[in-house]
């Protein structure tokens, strides 16, 4: 039994280490043989800037970054809301049909961000399969990484009141669920912008409740996502807004919340 035990246990970890060497394997490959083109990170406004108002004379982009590749195909190649593995394999199999046979007719890009690019070419006999697969899965989970890194860290609504008590701070209870297509638009373009994330972290604390799987705290309810609820440290809500918001309005939004505070005892 003792033995069983121990020889699963190893079997996990050399499996943790396999997963491990994986996703750097795919760093490794984009950085050897993507880069040249598709650059990493570019925040979403400075892409919206550059494509729609500056026809890319901005930046100067060659190809779409990995930000939006990785946004563009796990929303537009299989079942983007169906099993997780099953779709990590349709975007896969794309990015390994795409790189072999390059053709702009199966973009998944916005027509208003591939027209400056020229068509890809063909990488036919100079990437193996597996590295196809190991750059796919660094594709595949870029976007949300960058959300989870670059985005302020949620915490549980106990905690944050405790932290808001402490440092006179105001919780934005933040209502979603996995699928909520608006949810994610606002991660991957307002809760990373680096004036919201500086706002964020000076006056409020962050905590994200999905309404499939938790109830709202403080018996609170909502039929829409995303929506925020502006919370004081009694407990007081100060502000309820729905939706969607670009980053000029989100900051808006916070600076008259951030004023409020306090005036309501
Ligand atoms: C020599 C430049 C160059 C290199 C190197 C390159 N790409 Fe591209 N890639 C492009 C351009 C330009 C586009 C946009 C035009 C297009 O789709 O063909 C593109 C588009 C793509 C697309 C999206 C296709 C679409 O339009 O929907 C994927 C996926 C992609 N590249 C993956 C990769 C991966 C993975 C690598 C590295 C293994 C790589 N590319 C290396 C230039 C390059």
């Amino acid at each position: 039994m003792l033995v069983l035990k121990r020889s699963i246990q190893v079997c996990l970890t050399l499996l943790f280490f396999a997963n491990c060497s994986f996703a750097n394997e795919g760093e490794k490959v984009y950085q050897a043989k993507c880069v040249s083109c598709h650059e990493s990170y570019i925040p979403m406004t400075k892409l919206m800037e550059n494509f729609v108002e500056r026809k890319n004379t901005l930046l100067h982009l060659k190809a779409p970054t990995l930000n939006q590749l990785s946004y563009r195909l796990k929303q537009q190649i299989g079942d983007p809301k169906g099993d997780e593995e099953i779709h990590r394999m349709e975007v896969s199999a794309f990015i390994s049909d795409y790189l072999n046979n390059p053709d702009k007719q199966k973009t998944v890009c916005l027509r208003d961000v591939i027209q400056y690019f020229d068509t890809m070419p063909s990488m036919k006999g100079q990437i193996s399969e597996e590295e196809i697969e190991a750059v796919s899965e660094y594709i595949y989970d870029f976007d949300k990484k960058i959300v989870a890194k670059k985005g302020v860290k949620h915490e549980l609504f106990d905690t944050a009141l405790q932290k808001a008590q402490k440092n006179d701070k105001i919780i934005i209870l933040k209502v979603m669920t996995e699928h909520c297509h608006f949810c994610k638009k606002m991660d991957r373009e307002v809760m990373v912008d680096d004036q919201v994330v500086k706002a964020l972290q000076k006056d409020f604390v962050l905590v994200q409740v999905d309404i499939t799987k938790n109830a709202l705290p403080l018996g609170l309810t909502a039929e829409l996502t995303p929506s925020f609820f502006f919370i004081d440290k009694n407990k007081n809500i100060l502000q309820k807004i729905v939706g969607s918001w670009n980053v000029e309005d989100f900051l808006e939004i916070l600076k008259k919340v951030n004023m409020q505070k306090g005036v309501k005892k």
